[in-house]
């Protein structure tokens, strides 16, 4: 929901050695998905290991606004009770997605081609990010988008009462805007073909086919080309969640940069189009150790063990940015710990996440004693070495999870303390981090 609690200032101080068994929650990409895909089923969805995070919460009450039962039967064990693919009844009121543009941009996906009516809006944070992207493609299909200028939030989106099948190459690369098309197509007749030039997260595509969709996914010269035949009878699914290899990437990165650490992180995804982040970490000189490679929930997992280790910096390939989007500020932290220049290039998405990460990061390494340089497109970190950032900073969080995680992560190695202005964002992704860093051996304080 739009509004969080008053601001939390939160501390992190010179960890001893971490140590310990870090479970981290389910994927967040999968469990908004498993909540939509399961209100657009005909019966009864099963989920386990979904992600309680506030962003998924506003995602369940959203499918209960548009007519799905969605029941919580234990901790992360959930079940929806769909109502098929253009079934969806009309919302009575404004739908607030607070702090998730993925709830929100694939939910616009979802309702497009029904004839309804729906206003969405979110928060500070929310309100500014770009909706053109999704809204666009949504017009072919024959959906109206009102929102405020620029396509910002609050925005109402007429849904296209008899809807034609798309084809359209997304411009960015983006696996909301990807998913989004899908789900219109879903309700549209004949085949919707969505074309992307590099492969974003596929979870949308390994899921659709799970929930009985017809959808091939062939590899051409413009990039991977997504057919889907539309109007089908979605079957429920018993959904396994797999860890978030997202939020694992945060006590992993703090084990690898706090001195004499060695944690466990159990049945962390690896999935192919997500596991940009710990690839980038082994090439820097990661101990990190992919114990007992295995399927769960139609999902590759591995147990990771990691150690904390003395890292070089390196050329982030950018055709690998799409595969670790959301990791390249934590990246940042361990880059100001590693010896030599870090070059992240290909990264303005990050201008448009939950705030401009680029500049969150810029700012407040160069607040905790790092140079950086950064521009539309870039950030490079020069790393200061092991253990050897000064801190003693405050940094602005923006309403973003990540950012929150990451100064905190980065604290946890800095000679004087670092904090943040506001942790309470971090409940949208990861809502027992705390808990989770200081039984590993963290020390994180409340003002
Ligand atoms: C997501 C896609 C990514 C990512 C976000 C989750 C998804 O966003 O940053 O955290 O679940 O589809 P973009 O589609 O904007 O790249």
């Amino acid at each position: 929901m739009s509004g969080h609690g008053p601001a939390q200032v939160m501390t992190a101080t010179k960890s001893g050695p971490l140590a310990g068994r870090a479970e981290v929650p389910g994927d967040k990409s999968i469990s908004h998905r498993a909540l939509i895909f399961g209100a657009m089923a005909v019966g009864e969805t099963r989920i386990t290991g979904l992600l309680e995070g506030q962003d998924v919460l506003d995602t369940a009450s959203a499918m209960r606004a548009f007519g799905a039962e969605v029941t919580q039967h234990g901790p992360g064990a959930w079940s929806v009770h769909g109502v098929g693919v253009g079934g969806f009844r009309e919302p009575e009121n404004v739908i607030d997605f607070g702090n998730s543009g993925t709830g929100v941009r694939l939910i616009m996906g979802a309702m497009a081609t029904t004839a309804m009516t729906a206003t969405f809006t979110g928060d500070a944070s929310l309100r500014k990010r770009p909706m053109g992207r999704v809204t666009d493609p949504l017009a072919l299909f024959g959906t109206q988008a009102y929102g405020r200028r620029g396509g910002r939030l609050p925005m109402t989106l007429v849904g296209a009462a008899n809807p034609v099948p798309v084809r359209y190459a997304t411009p960015v690369p983006s696996a909301q805007v990807k998913s989004a098309v899908l789900l219109a197509g879903l309700n549209a007749p004949g085949q919707t073909v969505l074309i992307e030039r590099e492969a974003t997260r596929d979870h949308s595509e390994r899921m659709l086919v799970g929930f009985g969709a017809e959808l091939v996914v062939e590899q051409t010269d413009e990039g991977n080309m997504i057919t889907l035949t539309g109007q089908p009878e979605l079957r429920p699914q018993v959904v396994a969640v797999p860890r978030d290899p997202s939020s694992a990437a945060f006590p992993v990165c703090a084990a690898l940069i706090v001195e004499g650490s060695d944690i466990f992180v159990p049945g962390v995804s690896q999935n192919l189009t997500r596991n940009g982040i710990y690839l980038t970490l082994v090439e820097m000189g990661a101990d990190i150790t992919f114990e007992n490679p295995r399927e769960e929930g139609g999902e590759p997992v591995a147990d990771l063990r990691v150690k904390f280790s003395e890292m070089t910096g390196i050329e982030v390939p950018p055709a690998r940015a799409p595969s670790m989007i959301d990791e390249y500020p934590v990246l940042a932290v361990v880059a100001a710990n590693a010896t030599g220049r870090t070059v992240m290039r290909g990264i303005k998405e990050l201008r448009v996440k939950e705030s401009d990460r680029i500049d969150a990061m810029a700012r407040g390494l160069e607040a905790c004693g790092v140079t950086v340089e950064e521009d539309e497109d870039t950030l490079i970190v020069h790393g200061r070495g092991p253990g050897s950032v000064p801190g003693g900073a405050t940094c602005a969080t923006h309403l973003d999870h990540r950012i929150a995680m990451s100064f905190l992560v980065a604290g946890m190695a800095s000679a004087a303390p670092i904090s943040i202005d506001d942790a309470s964002p971090i409940a949208t992704s990861f809502p027992l981090f705390e808990g989770l860093m200081t039984g590993l051996g963290a020390t994180l304080t409340k003002a």
